[in-house]
């Protein structure tokens, strides 16, 4: 898994609502084995704006069968960077960009005849896309179902090319729209995608969750947990159930006794990145370690520093530590040892962390 950056110029922007873009990268040709992505993964993006250093995930939404990669980006309120991408990015300009990352994704396979459920909200619709186009595309058995929610029609991101791919899969793909500030005439459709709405969509039979191969939730982190358990009790398996959160809870952390303790005792942090090996005294358990290697000049990978990308996803190999959160590992992994540095610090003296342990 590569996290070094790639400049990669933009090829074109389009507004899809008035407070979102899509925003099109052109990928040489010597580039691009390393961009070759599965549906649902995302970018790093990286620039300079106002003389900082800024990085930010954004999922893939274009299709498999797209020449281009393509993303999309919502303007959210006192944004650094989507307001940069929404109001300055234009056709021409590079970009750092990250080889793809993340495990909210599928596999595309043709014999495949698989039945996906798939929950969006907002901008949570990008990773969905994709996977809903390439798996229409290159699965001819498969069937999508798709629950979208938005506040009204004219905020709907890429309505237009969930509609074309409606008129492409008549009989494989259905969409639900769920609007909370304008009245449709089913009045199941208005409001929020929350318990209550997904046991009535599934009782009217649009929704089948217990049936489901493969259930994909991406939105607000309230809405990915109320999904998740709403869909568990209509009968779908845990196992697959997946989501892609975009946002952290927000909820500061301290650290621990333990973390205070190993600090205070002089802990040193040995970090392997692509086979270079390189050390640095834990002194400000304030920090967790991806900030900590920062100020000691050593620069590791992160993109969303919350938890929910895995751009820093690294394996303890001698030590140990605790994570604030983790939004992106899954159960296997934490039991294996693996950890998100941007969350860690040492409860050890020494910590010993691999980051190229796949
Ligand atoms: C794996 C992953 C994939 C993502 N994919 C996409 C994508 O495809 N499209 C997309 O638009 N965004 C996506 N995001 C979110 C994106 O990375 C940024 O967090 C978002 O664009 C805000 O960045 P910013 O610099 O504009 O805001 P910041 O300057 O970082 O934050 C400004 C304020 O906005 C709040 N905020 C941050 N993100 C959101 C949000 N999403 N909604 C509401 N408030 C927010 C912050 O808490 C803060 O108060 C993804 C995030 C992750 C972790
Ligand atoms: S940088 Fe995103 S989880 Fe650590």
């Amino acid at each position: 898994m590569s996290t070094q950056f790639h400049e990669l110029s933009v090829a074109d922007i389009t507004r899809e609502t008035p407070d979102s873009v899509c925003v099109a990268f052109d990928v040489p040709e010597a580039l691009r084995e390393a961009f070759r992505y599965k549906p649902g993964q995302h970018l790093t993006l990286r620039t300079t704006i106002g003389g900082e250093d800024v990085r930010r995930s954004y999922s893939i939404c274009s299709g498999l069968s797209e020449g281009r990669l393509r993303v999309g980006i919502k303007k959210v309120p006192g944004g650094v960077f989507s307001a940069f991408a929404n109001d300055n990015l234009a056709a021409g300009d590079v970009i750092q960009v990250m080889a793809p990352q993340g495990r909210f994704a599928v596999d595309v396979s043709e014999n495949a005849a698989n039945n996906y459920l798939m929950i969006a909200a907002g901008s949570g619709i990008t990773p969905v896309l994709s996977i809903i186009r390439s798996t229409l595309e290159g699965e001819p058995m498969s069937e999508v179902t798709l629950v979208y929610g938005n506040r009204e029609t004219a905020s709907i991101m890429f309505r237009e090319e969930l509609e074309d791919l409606k008129d492409r899969f008549l009989d494989r793909f259905r969409t639900v729209h769920i609007l909370s500030r304008e009245t449709q005439d089913v009045p199941l459709f208005n409001g929020r995608i929350d318990a209550a709405r997904l046991e009535k969509l599934a009782s009217a039979g649009l929704i089948q969750p217990g049936e489901a191969d493969g259930i994909y939730i991406c939105g607000p982190g309230e809405l990915i947990d109320e999904a998740a358990d709403a869909v568990a009790a209509l009968g779908a398996d845990r196992g697959r159930i997946h989501f892609e959160r975009f946002t952290a809870d927000g909820t500061p952390h301290k650290a621990s006794k333990a973390a205070l303790e190993a600090a205070q005792k002089g802990a040193t942090v040995e970090v392997i990145l692509d086979g270079v090996s390189k050390n640095f005294a834990f002194d400000d358990p304030s920090k967790k370690v991806v900030d900590a290697a920062a100020a000691k000049g050593i620069d590791l990978p992160f993109s969303c520093k919350g938890g929910m990308c895995a751009t820093c996803r690294c394996k303890v190999v001698e030590g140990s530590a605790e994570m604030d959160a983790n939004f992106s590992l899954e159960p296997w992994e934490t039991e294996a040892g693996y950890i998100l540095a941007c969350q860690a610090r040492p409860t050890s003296e020494k910590l010993v962390l691999d980051f190229d342990a796949v």
